[in-house]
């Protein structure tokens, strides 16, 4: 089932590095929902498709814009290359209201946002809140070189000595990420960009227990099927008791909405967190790139369009 949409216009167009457009969506009739840093939008690209951006612009009260920047992504599928080359300025996108799995949580530890390339997006919005609220945060923008990375003139001018822009290529060498992880003081890590670099931050944090690592991935993680995982296995919807079979080749998503099960999805590939389900009973087998490994470990979410199960039987709660 489709997500509840807004058809928005586009007003404004520019680049913020030469693969990277921004582009600012408004409704003709008033004030748009309101969000909060680190949420995302689906954009449709047709009926079928949608892609996820994070709002990049101020969180501000007034809800009249949303702003977004798109980086081309040569070997995609294909929803970059729509929006560079077929939207403009009075263009209209269907969009889904903003969802947020990336909360900047309220806190007084220090902050470290850590970005690689398009990953700056969701944490611009953090970072504006954080330096309204007084807490102490950094920022280390990660990029190949300086040209190529949106927004930098933008956040340096905003944030100061606040933010170290990192060009690789310029430098001569990878930026060390063990340097992250030294100091004793508690830390909130919040970072975005390609799986190398969270997978890498995910990796030290494991040995360092004053880091909180929050996490957003733009693609989804390489997870293989536990050992436990079910090829067959059922579905039980907790308030009709239906029970629906999934098969070796299908994701419990795709039983659902062929037992006509009403389910709202958008990417299919376990990364919006648009399709999250309560479990009742079960253990699901988690393979989404959305919910922490804690939460994961909860066994009381899941992701039914990647994620699988480790039990015969899994309870649900849908109708
Ligand atoms: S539809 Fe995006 S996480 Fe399942």
């Amino acid at each position: 089932m489709a997500e509840d949409t807004l058809l928005l216009n586009v007003t404004k167009r520019w680049y913020a590095a030469p693969d990277v457009i921004v582009l600012v969506l408004a409704h003709d009739t008033g004030p748009l929902p309101s969000w909060s840093p680190g949420a995302h939008i689906a954009v449709h690209i047709s009926d079928h498709v949608s892609r996820e951006y994070s709002l990049c612009g101020e969180v501000d009260t007034s809800n009249e814009t949303w702003t977004i920047a798109v980086k081309l992504d040569k070997a995609g599928r294909g929803g970059s290359r729509f929006l560079h080359d077929q939207v403009v300025v009075g263009s209209q996108l269907r969009v889904a209201n903003p969802r947020n799995n990336f909360r900047l949580l309220p806190d007084t530890v220090p902050v470290l946002f850590v970005a690689g390339g398009i990953g700056i997006t969701p944490l611009m919005p953090m970072m504006a809140q954080v330096q309204k609220t007084g807490t102490k945060y950094s920022c280390l923008y990660l990029g190949g070189d300086r040209e190529s990375m949106p927004f930098v003139g933008q956040l340096e001018a905003t944030h100061g000595d606040k933010i170290t822009i990192f060009a690789s290529k310029q430098q001569g060498q990878r930026y060390d990420l063990r340097e992250l992880f030294a100091g004793a003081d508690q830390l909130h890590i919040y970072a975005c960009g390609p799986n190398e670099l969270i997978d890498a931050l995910a990796t030290e944090s494991d040995n360092h227990q004053h880091v909180d690592l929050h996490v957003e991935y733009f693609s989804p993680k390489v997870v293989a099927a536990h050992s436990q995982a079910m090829t067959d296995f059922e579905v039980e919807l907790a308030e009709s008791g239906e029970v629906i079979n999934v098969s070796a080749h299908q994701s419990i998503l795709d039983a659902l909405l062929d037992a006509d099960v009403d389910i709202v999805s958008s990417c299919e590939e376990g990364t919006c967190g648009t399709c999250e389900v309560k479990v009742i009973s079960g253990i699901p087998d988690h393979r989404d790139s959305v919910l922490s490994r804690a939460e994961q470990s909860l066994n009381t979410r899941m992701l039914p369009c990647v994620s699988g199960s480790r039990s015969r039987r899994l309870v649900i709660d849908l109708l």
